[in-house]
């Protein structure tokens, strides 16, 4: 049996933030994002919850891709404050770090954590954490992401304030833009994609197709950035209701060895894993007709407006445009132009990322079975 819900109350809307002076909560712990705990976005928060008479602590440990070092910093100071709610304020990162500071908290102190609620508040548009059941956690030890998936997970509200997106520089706006694409792109085409995450995956694609260059190019198009932030949301929303695929669980491998960005990561991957999905023998080949995925691919094609005279030409075609955005983005794409890696030691790693990719829990309900050979050629490929 399926089900689809939404959960999480959302708030957004010019004045989204005044919901601060309003919660129904008495102690909040705040994990807060460093690039918000060092800015005037923090006086923002706490002067509001001031005003609503809500007693808070700051926790500014969130690392990027939070290891289990800095979540365990993070379940310390929850132990120690005992909220009634956390706060999270960043991006994907500090938010995946507030889910798991509770989820581990849960071990230690079952009651206060199950009473804890969670607020998500990004300020990046890309990772849609705040309408997601998961949280990734990195071990450095392992170099590699663990995926931590459950109803537990999900905040309980969230909050879509534009202005804490305007400071979003150019690359991070390409970077997190193309993770908001993978995911509507992985939404549609996965194997347990449904009516409801369609509808919410579509409304993603459409928005991205129309606002992501323009975020990307002028940062004071508000218009572009509010739909950017309505965009990662809705595929926030549309994966957490059909799962991902294998293009996340190559980039949780790539980007847990390497450190690298995960929406750059995703980018870096997406036109071959739309090959591989296709039935491609390679990036300009014909598609397998056959395949489960192409007639996903064709829908996304036509939502972008590339036209759709054929399958092979519907797929070539969003190939094409993920290789233009990445152009006008300024986005590489091989790894070899990250200058994160030497080639003998990417290539040493080929064997374990591969494991990895297989094994990593979004890859399951992927479109096209994840062989070995394809999975390590196209890491060999990316190169
Ligand atoms: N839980 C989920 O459903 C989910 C989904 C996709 C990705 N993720 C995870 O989320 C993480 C990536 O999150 P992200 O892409 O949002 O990046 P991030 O949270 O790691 O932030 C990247 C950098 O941007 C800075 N930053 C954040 N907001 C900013 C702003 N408004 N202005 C200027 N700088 C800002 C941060 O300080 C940081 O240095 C990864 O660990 C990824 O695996 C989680
Ligand atoms: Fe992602």
């Amino acid at each position: 049996m399926d089900s689809f819900s939404i959960r999480t109350r959302l708030f957004f809307g010019p004045d989204a933030l005044d919901r601060l002076k309003a919660l129904p909560y008495k102690r909040v712990l705040l994990v807060l994002d460093p690039f918000v705990a060092k800015g005037p976005v923090c006086g923002e928060l706490t002067s509001r919850l001031e005003a609503g008479g809500t007693a808070y602590r700051v926790f500014d440990g969130v690392v990027p891709d939070p290891p289990v070092a800095a979540v365990a910093e993070g379940v310390r100071a929850f132990l120690d404050f005992r909220p009634d709610a956390i706060v999270a304020v960043g991006g994907g990162s500090a938010i995946d770090s507030a889910k798991l500071v509770r989820e581990f908290a849960r071990k230690m102190d079952p009651a206060a954590a199950d009473a804890a609620k969670l607020v998500a508040i990004p300020t990046t548009s890309g990772t849609g954490s705040e309408l997601t059941s998961f949280a990734i956690l990195t071990d450095e030890q392992q170099k590699k992401k663990i995926s931590l998936a459950g109803d537990g997970i999900l905040p309980d509200e969230a909050i879509l304030s534009v202005p804490l997106v305007s400071s979003v520089p150019p690359p991070l706006v390409a970077d997190t833009g193309m993770d908001v694409m993978t995911h509507a792109i992985e939404a549609t085409v996965s194997e347990r994609a449904n009516d409801f995450s369609d509808a919410l995956a579509e409304k993603a694609l459409s928005l991205l197709g129309t606002y992501l260059l323009r975020s990307y190019s002028d940062p004071k198009d508000e218009e572009a950035k509010a739909k950017m932030h309505s965009a990662s949301a809705l595929a926030g929303a549309a994966f957490n209701a059909s799962g991902l695929g294998l293009n996340h669980g190559m980039a949780h491998a790539l980007g847990g060895r390497f450190h690298l960005p995960h929406g750059r990561t995703c980018s870096l991957l997406l036109p071959h894993v739309i090959a591989y999905n296709a039935g491609m023998e390679s990036l300009g080949g014909r598609v397998a007709p056959a395949e489960p995925a192409v007639k996903g691919y064709r829908k996304i094609a036509r939502i972008l407006g590339l036209g759709n005279a054929d399958a092979t030409s519907a797929v070539r075609g969003l190939i094409a445009c993920i290789r233009f955005l990445q152009s006008e983005m300024k986005l590489p794409t091989r790894v070899s132009q990250t200058g994160k890696t030497t080639e003998g030691e990417y290539m040493a790693a080929i064997d374990a990322m591969t494991e990895a990719a297989i094994a990593d829990f979004c890859t399951q309900g992927t479109p096209r079975p994840p062989m070995r050979e394809a999975v390590a050629k196209i890491y060999r490929e990316l190169w």
